[in-house]
């Protein structure tokens, strides 16, 4: 397995559409096992292919504790076969958006259908924090990020501060060019 490089936003790559895989062979089933490791190694609770800059329809998920067995769910061209009529607000955040957090409104419950990592279809009904953690990943598949479903405000702010954040950060260390003057 090998730990993959995240993208943060802002970043075109983060608003593109990701294709169906068809089926899930071994390349698909690596790039699960890699995801997994990447998502442990942030951590964080779920990730989508295309966080990791990989335009494929594969999402990674496990709310498991710390303390508890992990129960990664992985999943290639995952579907919403349904959604309730009756929504939920949870306090989101994203590997992709380091250190922002907003509250966003999805229907509670789903039923979603995918290829497993065998390439079997199945289906899953979830609710709770697992039914908002696979909305938000299969967003993800779509181009969508969480603040996305906020207000243009809070999206302007919190996407503002990622991008200065990355420009500090890329800026070069202040050394020769400074000093040699
Ligand atoms: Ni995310």
């Amino acid at each position: 397995m090998a730990k993959l490089p995240i993208i943060t936003a802002p970043d075109p790559r983060l608003k593109k559409k990701a294709a169906p895989v068809g089926a899930v062979d071994a390349e698909v089933r690596q790039l699960m096992d890699d995801m997994l490791e990447t998502m442990y190694a942030a951590p964080g609770i779920g990730l989508a292919a295309t966080q990791v800059g990989v335009m494929k329809r594969v999402l990674v998920v496990d709310l498991s504790r710390e303390d508890e067995e992990r129960q990664p769910l992985r999943m290639a061209d995952p579907e919403l076969l349904w959604v309730s009529d009756e929504d939920a607000s949870y306090e989101e955040g994203c590997l992709s958006l380091p250190e922002h957090y907003a509250d966003v409104v999805r229907p509670a419950a789903i039923r979603v259908g995918y290829l497993d990592q065998d390439g079997e279809r199945r289906e899953l009904e979830a609710d709770g924090l697992l039914a908002t953690c696979i909305q938000h990943e299969i967003d993800h598949l779509d181009g969508i990020l969480f603040v996305d479903h906020v207000s243009a405000l809070k999206r302007n702010m919190i996407l503002r501060k990622l991008l200065k954040a990355k420009k500090s950060a890329a800026l070069p260390p202040y050394s020769e060019s400074a000093t040699a003057a």
